[in-house]
């Protein structure tokens, strides 16, 4: 019988948590699961073209949200879409561990944390659906974050589209909605408070490791982020809220990397 090799152990591990069925399925495995030791590698294995998900759910295009957040029907569709979000983020975390084979100890270690407190961030968001009568589950999902991760062709760029560029604008749309939410619906303002108080955490995190994985390749991390924009073309799509430059900057954001976002600066918008 043929040895695995521990990295190779690790990455089985990883993939095996993407393909969990659901939040909870993911977190159990995520319990037992420990960084690889320093200069561990791997082979990316192949990825599943989706990851795991409860047979309940439906792929689809989202209800498209007519009424304002003071409906409460607006707003549970509005929860739904970011509990998927944070299901999501939960395969994204474990996809950029196991896209960094060789990193140091740390950085795996960080992600697995990530990872299990962004199904702390689904539980959550869950159980608000769940009592405003609307659960996971009711509206179909799309697989768009999961999509873009996996048109990454190497770490320095999953850090770029995924921490510090779409969750980043996650903040935007998180900052924008918090003041609005707080007059309709205090528990679920609550519950964005703490995942907008995390992500400026998971953002940061992403903008070190992207300043750590660029200083090793003898690249520009500035420059690093501007090329990813342009070459994923991601202000294709405008901003859907302004953006938070407070929590930006809390997540390590430079003033020249602000303003290649800004759609006066041109590149792929439209
Ligand atoms: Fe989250």
């Amino acid at each position: 019988m043929t040895a695995i090799h521990p990295g190779e152990a690790y990455a089985a591990q990883l993939l095996a948590i993407i393909q969990a069925p659901g939040a909870e399925a993911k977190d159990q495995l995520l319990a037992s699961c420990r960084p690889p030791l320093a200069n561990q590698i791997w082979q990316l294995p192949k990825l599943p073209s989706r990851p795991g998900r409860e047979d309940w759910l439906r792929e689809g295009k989202p209800p498209r949200r007519r009424r304002g957040l003071q409906h409460p029907n607006s707003r549970a569709q509005f929860l739904h879409a970011i509990w998927h979000i944070e299901v999501s983020a939960i395969d994204l975390a474990v996809l950029c561990s196991l896209s960094g084979a060789g990193m140091p100890e740390d950085f795996h270690a960080e992600q697995l944390r990530i990872a299990r407190e962004e199904a702390a961030h689904a539980a959550l968001v869950a159980a608000r659906l769940e009592a405003l009568g609307h659960p996971p589950g009711r509206d179909p999902v799309h697989f768009r974050l999961w999509e873009a991760a996996c048109a990454c062709r190497n770490l320095g760029e999953h850090l770029v589209v995924i921490p510090r560029f779409l969750e980043a604008r996650g903040l935007d749309v998180n900052a924008d909605l918090l003041p609005r939410i707080l007059a309709y619906d205090e528990a679920s303002h609550a519950v964005l408070n703490r995942i907008y108080q995390d992500e400026i955490g998971h953002v940061a995190s992403g903008t070190r490791w992207h300043h750590y994985w660029c200083t090793r390749q003898g690249l520009q991390a500035e420059e690093h982020f501007r090329q990813v924009i342009e070459e994923h073309a991601l202000l294709r799509h405008p901003s859907p809220a302004p953006l938070d430059h407070a929590g930006r900057r809390a997540a390590g954001f430079s003033t020249q990397e602000l303003d290649c976002l800004q759609p006066s600066a041109g590149g792929n918008a439209p």
